[in-house]
């Protein structure tokens, strides 16, 4: 069994397949490494459009942070990395505001290579401060989608929706910023924004990185609006899952681009649509 090894010769070629200039599919690479293209090519590849993709952190039990809101490190040290090479390969970052106000988080890539996306904060009611650490001046464009008149500091951008129940709609959300030059997006959290996403069928992968450790209460990962009543109703998305090392991430492809971007998956013992790439 071989886990995901991202080695700097493999993230050099992911970096390439995210400008377009390599593909994810040749070349000589150990077992391992490939095993890394096929996690992060479907997200770096440009030529099938710009992707929407999910990432949630949590452990054993589900939780993505304690009862009283810690949720730094609630991902292993290589479920950490793997989260900041998502943020290199996409334009742009987008968090809900209660996740910006509970964990300040700056959404830059610091533990790999890679440039910095856009920070994206969805901020319905304008209770994001202007000194919040996310729309810290830094290089990377910053954009506050709301649906109040608020003014932000100089250089944050401004994305207005109209509001519906204190909601806005995340298809709405999704143009806009696509209108304003962002394409591949990754959806960081926490569990309500990504659900709102998810439930719109607006998302192409969702990754859920698990780590083994039990924290017994806290917010729950994904948190759906609309939860179905049978199982026979549930999402089953085709699901592949990657060992990093001190995490494991399913990765879901859920619409039909995300399908036919998925790289060639080693074939072993004849699994079925959930494949053991480590
Ligand atoms: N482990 C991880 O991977 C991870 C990642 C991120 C966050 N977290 C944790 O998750 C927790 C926060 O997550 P959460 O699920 O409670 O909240 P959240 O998703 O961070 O933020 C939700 C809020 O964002 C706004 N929002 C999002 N989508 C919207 C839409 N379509 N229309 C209108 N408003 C929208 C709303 O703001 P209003 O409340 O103003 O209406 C909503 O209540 C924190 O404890 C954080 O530490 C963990």
């Amino acid at each position: 069994m071989h886990g995901v090894d991202v080695t700097p010769r493999v993230w050099d070629r992911i970096l390439s397949v995210r400008s377009g200039q390599a593909c994810a599919c040749c070349g000589r690479f150990t077992a391992a490494e490939r095993a890394a293209l096929e996690l992060y090519g479907p997200v770096a590849r440009r030529d099938l459009g710009p992707v929407t993709v999910a990432q949630i952190g949590q452990s054993l039990d589900g939780r993505v942070a304690t009862a009283s809101g810690d949720a730094r490190d609630v991902s292993g040290p290589d479920g950490l990395a793997h989260l900041h090479r998502l943020r290199a390969l996409v334009d742009g970052v987008v968090i809900g505001v209660r996740t910006a106000l509970h964990d300040h988080p700056r959404l830059t890539v610091r533990l790999c290579s890679g440039p910095n996306p856009a920070r994206i904060v969805i901020d319905p009611c304008g209770r994001l401060p202007d000194e919040a650490t996310v729309l810290a001046a830094g290089g990377a464009r910053r954009i506050v989608v709301q649906g109040v008149d608020r003014p932000r500091p100089l250089g944050v951008e401004i994305l207005h929706l109209p509001l519906r129940d204190r909601r806005m709609d995340p298809a709405q959300i999704l143009t806009g910023l696509r209108d304003m030059g962002l394409g591949s997006l990754l959806i960081e959290g926490g569990g309500l924004t990504i659900g709102g996403f998810l439930e719109a069928g607006l998302l192409d992968r969702l990754q859920v990185s698990v780590a083994p450790l039990i924290i017994g209460a806290g917010p729950q990962g994904l948190t759906s609006r609309a939860p179905v009543q049978h199982l026979s109703d549930a999402l089953r998305p085709e699901t592949r899952f990657f060992g990093l090392g001190s995490d494991i991430v399913f990765d879901c492809a859920l619409g039909p681009q995300a399908s036919r971007a998925m790289l060639p998956v080693h074939k072993r013992d004849g699994l079925g649509p959930i494949t053991a790439v480590s």
